[in-house]
């Protein structure tokens, strides 16, 4: 008898696991029979990596996405589960203690600007030039970090939430740059950014009102959304602006 072919694991990374999107992205991983590990990324270990089912097929790693050497270890240790063919980055944020979206040009500040930046943009842009070189050179790959709809400057109509909408921009324009780059290297590999619609989670929630309750996602709901939408990306698709259902997003 012929000896089986042995196919390389498929390795998935979901950086920002321990947020609302990012679990239930790394949740619905678990359940997809094409993956055979899940690599979380976060600061703190979210309690469904800890869950006995998923031993095994869940690896959790602590990463900061604005310390580089945690990044440069996090990467260190995926390289030795193998090459990943999915990179989610779901991380981000709209508000904090210290971080609340501005209305007016008088609320505009230089630290709040600064942090939000940080964490938008900077944070997702070091986890992709850790995370790009370990995909596969010769096998389809993708790396989608979650931007918003509101980043986009052709959709502007509304003005308001400066930081959130500039540092959403960056992290398109990083992305798009990213993936210009990648390509040099990775002919099958591509780079995108998704909105994920409008989600139920610690970020929105003080920004949830009676009237958007029909447009409002449960994490599930948007996670599975936009795993079909990264199941259909073609070669084209690199360097694009996506929404949820899968249509592009002007820039
Ligand atoms: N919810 C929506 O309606 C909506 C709409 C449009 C776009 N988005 C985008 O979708 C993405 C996910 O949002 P979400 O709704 O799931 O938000 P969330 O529940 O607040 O999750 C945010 C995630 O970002 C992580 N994070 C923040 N700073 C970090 C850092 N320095 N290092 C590592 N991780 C860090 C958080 O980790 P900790 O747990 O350690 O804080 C958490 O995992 C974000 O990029 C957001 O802008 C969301």
């Amino acid at each position: 008898m012929d000896e089986p072919v042995s196919t390389p694991a498929r390795l998935a990374v979901v950086v920002g696991g321990s947020g609302g999107v990012g679990g239930a992205l790394a949740r619905a991983l678990v359940e997809n029979p094409a993956y055979d590990q899940i690599v979380v990324l976060s600061r703190q270990r979210p309690a469904y990596c800890s869950a006995p089912e998923s031993q095994g097929r869940l690896v959790w790693i602590a990463a900061d996405i604005l310390d580089e050497d945690s990044l440069a270890e996090a990467a260190r240790r995926i390289g030795l589960l193998g090459a990943p063919a999915l990179i989610l980055i779901a991380t981000g944020i709209l508000h904090d203690e210290r971080l609340t979206p501005e209305k007016t040009m008088r609320t505009l500040n230089a630290e709040a600007l600064s942090r939000i930046f940080l964490v938008n943009a900077v944070g997702p842009a070091l986890a992709a030039k850790h995370l790009l070189p370990l995909t596969p050179r010769d096998q389809p790959s993708v790396l989608a970090a979650l931007s918003a709809r509101v980043g986009s400057i052709g959709d502007n109509q509304l003005g308001g939430w400066y930081g959130y909408r500039a540092s959403k921009a960056a992290l398109n324009m990083l992305i798009h740059t990213l993936a210009i780059e990648h390509r040099r290297t990775r002919p099958l590999g591509i780079c995108v950014a998704l909105h994920p619609g409008t989600v139920d989670t610690a970020l929105s929630a003080p920004f949830q009102g009676p009237g958007m309750a029909q447009r409002l996602f449960t994490p599930e709901r948007s996670a599975a959304a936009l795993l079909a939408v990264v199941d259909g990306l073609g070669p084209d698709a690199n360097g694009g602006f996506y929404a949820w259902d899968g249509a592009p997003i002007p820039w």
